[in-house]
């Protein structure tokens, strides 16, 4: 069933996000294709499966949903082609091919990560793809800014950086997980809910709750992966969490208990959305997706 939706969500997602890049100027073609580069490259869209499945959930309209899952999936192509450069983790390989600044130059790939920051937020400013209410906007607007930031993962990968070779306990790591890659799914939850026009504060609360466990289990899998999966399956270098002395939940914790960990993530997950009916069904996927998957 994950696989139908995923694919369905994610030729959705790739469309929207191709019409993006095809009008470019002449005078601005590399930068542009430093962007297209780094989005149009076969990601999971995991991001933008959550805007579609929680807009889905409360039997939302996706086409008011498409500025969001473009808008968070920018966002996170962002953060991965500056998390790539040397002065971060210093990543040869990202979705099976060489990093944007490999690819390009590093001053090319910190403006392609800057401009992708901006045009999410043109993106989701935009009534075209969004709701038409401007409240609305503004208030995803400023779930997604929030998120991306300082409080959220800007935040987390300045904990991540300041943290190599340091051994943070399990409290520390979990605030900085939360912040690097869980407060963009849960801004990902959150929008495609606002984009339904019908969530009410208990939705939001249920989602939220839901969305914190995800978002944690997203990056304890992301670290087991890092252990045990290999290099052509992940699509990026395995071993480099290792290799940098990175804090981790397997390095904490060991791996059976990091995968028990995230198993336990997984089910605080679905708890969350007892509430819901069959128009969760999506939401609960991919929550066993997120913990199961190989890359
Ligand atoms: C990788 O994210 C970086 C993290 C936040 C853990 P994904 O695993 O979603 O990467 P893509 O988008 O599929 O390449
Ligand atoms: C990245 O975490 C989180 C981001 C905000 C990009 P990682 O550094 O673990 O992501 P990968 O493993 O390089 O994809
Ligand atoms: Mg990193
Ligand atoms: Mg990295
Ligand atoms: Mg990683």
């Amino acid at each position: 069933m994950i696989a139908t939706y995923q694919q369905r969500s994610q030729a959705r997602v790739d469309a929207a996000l191709e019409q993006l890049f095809s009008a470019t100027r002449p005078e601005l073609t590399r930068i542009y294709q430093a962007m297209r580069y780094s989005i149009i490259n076969g990601g999971k869209r995991v991001r933008p499966l959550l805007v579609y499945a929680a807009c889905e959930a409360l039997h939302g309209d996706l086409d008011q949903a498409d500025g969001a899952a473009c808008a968070v999936e920018l966002i996170h192509g962002y953060s991965l082609v500056h998390d790539d450069l040397p002065a971060m983790d210093d990543d040869d390989l990202r979705r099976g091919q060489p990093t944007t600044h490999k690819a390009f130059d590093e001053a090319c790939a910190i403006l392609a990560g800057d401009g992708l920051q901006s045009l999410a937020f043109e993106v989701l400013a935009a009534p075209r793809h969004n709701p038409d209410d401007a409240g609305l906007r503004l208030s995803m607007i400023a779930t997604l800014a929030r998120a991306a930031g300082p409080a959220g993962m800007v935040g987390g990968q300045a904990i991540d950086l300041e943290s190599v070779g340091h051994r943070l306990d399990q409290a520390a790591l979990e605030t900085m997980h939360r912040h690097k890659t869980g407060a963009l799914i849960e801004a990902s939850v959150r929008l495609g809910a606002l984009a339904s026009g019908k969530s009410s504060e208990p939705d939001l609360n249920a989602l939220q709750h839901y969305a914190r466990a995800i978002g944690l289990a997203f990056q304890v899998q992301d670290d087991i992966l890092d252990v045990e999966s290999d290099t052509a399956t992940l699509g990026k270098t395995q071993g480099k969490d290792q290799a940098h002395d990175k804090p981790t939940y397997p390095a904490l914790l060991g791996l059976d208990a990091a995968k028990t960990y995230a198993l336990d993530l997984r089910d605080q997950a679905l708890h969350a959305l007892r509430a819901f009916g069959d128009s969760a069904e999506p939401l609960r996927a991919l929550a066993h997706y997120i913990v199961e998957r190989h890359n």
